[in-house]
């Protein structure tokens, strides 16, 4: 089970004003929080509720295929899979597949399952730059998105489904496997008249809680990674839920998390000390941002609620951020993952023995100096007042992470009810995506195209 070191965050050493009376709070907030997970709990079967991530652990038929699907693509000669989709249809599997992966697996020629290629932006240099570099012949296409109509995913799939065509013909629709919603969209009919390869995406799952759905975990069967495991590491965080709070790390981060951005502290940064963990931030910006940041409360009045999600990486950001949160305002909650035990083991060798400045680090590991560096950095935190706890991983595999990410989506889910919002909903993003529709000339746009044009868009 994943723990939590939650002592820099205590009032005893930051003081009432930053810090948590953690024991008193716990009791203040038990029934509030057990009430929270009870009633997300009961209304989990409802599909309109959009809880069906907390299901997608519990596996099922729909993983069988995903499993078979990917070993057979694992076993043909295909080296390369480009997966079209942004945001939620993304950033799971970016994080899930760069944390389990072989680190530099897109150097090798060889190696465990596909390399991943995330075509996340509409960026003509980034596309182009990856058609030059893969063989199309060797190349498989995974196009996701769940409302099967998002303007950068679409255009995405126009220019790789032309791509396959030029080169392979007919036989292109056996290289673009598309993932979407059962009914909804137009990928779904697209891919059924092209005679593509689809999985679905269940309506109940929204995109950012999505990556122990098709969306994430076909991608990452197909780099090799033990879906089931994963899955299995989500099912703990599921149990771990309904503990109570004095046994319960997940109720008493979302508990920490609500009660500093109440209290002054709207920043909550993710700081993971480990390489491999680098695109959690982004996965867990997103989720956090687009989660919480809402304009209305449940009950419809204003009030622009949103803790505000900012990404780190230990120990290279002790050299960039490190400072701001240390000296900068004191408006952040640093929440920190250490991982015990590395894959490898590697020792800082003696290779320059007369240089007496490093005989501190030589004979020494990189395994501890990684450690020591975030026990160092949560320590100087917390002598400034700043509070921060640190998450607990024995091991990073892929029961860990499934484990990890779980607990974040639960996080967030409370964090959303104790701040009385939708946490499934993104009103926000809607204004946009209709001005973009009306700039690129989409029809039924035609009097918003005017407007804008007017104001001196185009
Ligand atoms: O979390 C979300 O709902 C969004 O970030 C979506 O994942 C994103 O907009 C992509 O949507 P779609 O999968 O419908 O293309």
């Amino acid at each position: 089970m994943i723990g939590i070191d939650l002592k820099n965050v205590e009032a005893g050493g930051l003081g009432v004003t930053h810090g948590i009376e953690l024991e008193r709070e716990y009791r203040a907030w038990a029934d509030r929080l057990e009430g929270a997970v009870s009633d997300i709990f009961s209304r989990r079967d409802d599909p309109a509720e959009m809880l069906g991530w907390i299901g997608l652990p519990q596996a099922g038929a729909w993983v069988d295929e995903i499993e078979s699907y990917a070993r057979e693509v694992r076993q043909s000669d295909l080296t390369d899979l480009v997966v079209l989709g942004i945001g939620g249809s993304s950033l799971g599997a970016l994080t899930v597949a760069s944390a389990l992966q072989h680190p530099y697996r897109a150097l090798q020629a060889r190696g465990d399952g596909l390399r991943l290629h995330f075509v996340d932006n509409v960026d003509p240099d980034a596309i182009s730059g990856l058609m030059e570099v893969l063989d199309p012949s060797r190349t498989l296409v995974n196009v996701i998105s769940k409302s099967g109509s998002t303007a950068e995913t679409m255009a995405a799939y126009l220019a790789f489904k032309k791509w396959l065509e030029d080169d392979l013909g007919d036989g292109f629709s056996d290289r673009v496997v598309a993932t979407t919603d059962p009914e909804s969209g137009i990928l779904r009919p697209l891919a059924d008249r092209r005679g593509y390869r689809t999985f679905t995406v269940p309506p109940s799952v929204g995109g950012r809680f999505s990556v122990l759905s098709a969306v994430g975990l076909l991608p990452i069967a197909l780099a090799g990674i033990d879906v089931r495991a994963l899955l299995g590491g989500a099912a703990r965080a599921n149990d771990t839920v309904r503990r109570p709070i004095e046994e319960n790390p997940i109720r008493q981060a979302a508990l920490v998390q609500y009660l500093c951005y109440r209290r002054g502290k709207p920043i909550s940064v993710l700081m993971p000390y480990s390489s491999r963990l680098r695109n959690l931030g982004g996965w867990f910006v997103q989720l956090w941002a687009e989660s919480l940041g809402k304009a209305e409360s449940l009950t419809g009045s204003l009030v622009h609620e949103g803790s505000t999600p900012l990404a780190a990486v230990g120990a290279t950001d002790q050299h960039s951020q490190v400072q701001l949160f240390n000296e900068g305002p004191n408006n952040k909650l640093i929440a920190f993952v250490r991982v015990a035990e590395f894959d490898h083991r590697l020792n800082i060798p003696d290779s320059e023995p007369e240089l007496e400045q490093l005989a501190y680090l030589a004979g020494e590991s990189f395994n501890r100096l990684i450690n020591a560096e975030q026990a160092a950095t949560g320590h100087a935190l917390a002598q400034h007042l700043r509070p921060n706890y640190t998450l607990l991983l024995e091991r990073l595999d892929a029961a860990s992470l499934g484990e990890l990410l779980q607990f974040l989506m639960w996080q967030t889910a409370l964090m959303g009810e104790l701040t009385g919002i939708n946490t499934y909903d993104q009103p926000g993003v809607e204004l946009g995506k209709v001005y973009t529709y009306a700039l690129m000339g989409r029809d039924g746009y035609d009097e918003v195209r005017a407007e804008l044009e007017e104001q001196g868009l185009e």
